[in-house]
Formats: C-alpha cells, structure tokens, sequence
C-alpha cells in the first residue's frame, strides 16, 4: 500500500529487463505511489517480451528505444508526452552493457570499439536522454532525473574492466547536466551508486557472487536490495527531494564508509 507520493507525476523508466533489474523493481514501487509512466528499453531487448507482463500490472505503454539513438530517445520523449497527456515530471536512466565485460576481454587487451560502445551505451547516453528532453521542452519544472552507478567509478574493482569508466562519464554528466537543468527548469539530476544487485547486468561480472558476499560483509547495513534501490528512487521523484541535485548518492547499507568489520577480520584470522 502506496502513500500516494507520485500522484499526479509522470516519467519515463528505461531499462526493465526481466523481474530481477532494478528499473522493474521501480516501476512497480512508482505505480504503487500514484505515478504514471512509459516503459522503455533496446529493441534487442524487448524481444523477449517480458516487459509486456510489467506494463499489463502498471497499466503503461512500451515504447522501444536504443538509447544511444537521437531519432529514438526523440520518438520516445514525444510518444511519452502524447500518451501521459502532458511534460515529463521524472526519468529513470537504468541502463549498463559492456561488450568487453561480456565477452570477457582483459583489461590489459580491450577492443576499442566495444570500449567506445561500453562508453555510448553506459555513459553519454544519459547525456542523450536529458539533451533530448531539453531540446523538445520535455521536463515539467522541479521534474527529477536519475541515473544508476556504481563505486567502481571511484574505487578499482578489477573485473568491471571499462564499465568502471563508463560510470565515471556518467557520474561526471550528472553534475554538468544537473547544474544546466537547474538554472534553465529548476529540474534535479543525481545518480544513485548502488550495492552489488543479483541482475542480468549485474552477474555477467566475472567474479560476481564473490564481491557480492565481500559487501555484504563489508556493509554494516547489508548490500541494499533492488526493492530498497526502488524505495529510495521514489523518494528521489518525489517533492521530498526537491533541493537535491548534482550528487552521487551512495544507496550501499555503508559499504563506501566501511574500512573494516569484525566478520572480514574473523574470516582473515591465521
Ligand atoms: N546489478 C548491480 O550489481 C548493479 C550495481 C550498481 C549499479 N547497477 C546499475 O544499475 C543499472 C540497471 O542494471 P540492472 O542491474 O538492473 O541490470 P539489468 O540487466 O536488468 O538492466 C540493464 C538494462 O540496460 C538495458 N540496455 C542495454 N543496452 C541498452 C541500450 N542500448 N539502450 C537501452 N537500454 C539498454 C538492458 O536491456 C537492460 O534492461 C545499470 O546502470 C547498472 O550498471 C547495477
């Protein structure tokens, strides 16, 4: 039972891919609250027609688009206005792919082009979506824009390889377009770095359930859900946050803050 916190909102989510990602956690979190929205993800992806079951339980329209394509983010932000009946109060940017994570590439031999489509995909794609948004007047004022990151943006975890660059772009985008969306319609833009979460995206890291288990050791709160990432995005949409915009908030149960805990130390005991 919802508290009615996005009544009357409308947005944009990108990147549900199956009942594991972190956008079909929000999009369901944001029905819940009142909010009315499109669901939007690569055609490639749509074609496993799972997003259909989500937009039937949310009552929302699937509008595919790559979102490293002008022409589509553009069909995309008008179609949404059409169909909500009116500008944009909140987006959600949940997308990450990394061709040489995929196929597994050493950092020390990556192919450059996939490095540049890692970078498109996972970075300046966000930069695309919210130049779009300007471009066709698309976000109502005091409208909230979030984008998914991740540590390795700061700190080195080997096995994200060119992922760690691309969130770093994205972070970085963040703040630039946070500062031109505020002057120009008062509209806050932050990305949430978020604790290891069992996804798609997320597993195809090599390595993936160990680092999972070290953060969870690591965190003194626990690795937070993608339930509790679809919570605290909510919150980013609603009029509660309306004075945050620029950050990089940690959503990691205190991962980032951590040095040691007693259960690491237990584990590493001789
Ligand atoms: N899972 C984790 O451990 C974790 C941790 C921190 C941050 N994140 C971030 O959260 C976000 C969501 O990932 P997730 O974990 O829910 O995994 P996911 O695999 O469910 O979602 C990734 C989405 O990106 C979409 N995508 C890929 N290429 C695209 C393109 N060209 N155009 C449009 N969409 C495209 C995919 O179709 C998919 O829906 C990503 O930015 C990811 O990096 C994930």
């Amino acid at each position: 039972m919802g508290n009615n916190l996005l009544q009357g909102k409308r947005g944009i989510i990108f990147g549900a891919l199956d009942e594991h990602s972190i956008a079909w956690k929000t999009a369901l979190a944001v029905h819940e609250e009142g909010g009315r929205f499109t669901l939007t993800n690569a055609p490639i992806a749509l074609r496993m027609g799972k997003i259909n079951e989500l937009a039937k339980a949310c009552g929302a329209e699937v509008i595919p688009a790559d979102a490293t394509s002008e022409a589509d983010l553009q069909n995309l932000f008008t179609r949404s206005m059409e169909i909500l009946g009116g500008k944009i109060d909140f987006v959600l940017h949940s997308i990450g792919m990394s061709p040489n994570v995929r196929k597994d590439r050493p950092y020390g031999d990556l192919n450059y082009e996939w490095f540049m489509k890692t970078l498109d995909i996972s970075g300046v794609s966000f930069h695309k979506v919210m130049q779009t948004a300007e471009k066709l007047d698309a976000m109502n004022e005091w409208g909230s824009i979030v984008a998914l990151s991740y540590i390795a943006a700061q700190r080195t975890f080997p096995d994200y390889s060119d992922m760690a660059q691309a969130k770093a772009v994205l972070e970085s985008i963040a703040r630039s377009y946070g500062y031109r969306f505020g002057k120009l319609k008062k509209v806050r833009v932050n990305t949430i770095s978020q604790s290891p979460t069992k996804t798609t995206a997320g597993t195809g890291i090599s390595g993936f359930d160990v680092f999972f288990d070290y953060a969870q050791m690591m965190s003194p709160l626990g690795n937070a859900s993608a339930e509790d990432c679809a919570r605290y995005i909510v919150v980013m949409f609603s009029d509660y946050t309306r004075m945050v915009t620029m950050q990089n908030l940690m959503h990691d149960g205190g991962f980032s803050s951590t040095g040691i805990t007693e259960e690491l130390i237990e584990r590493l005991k001789r």
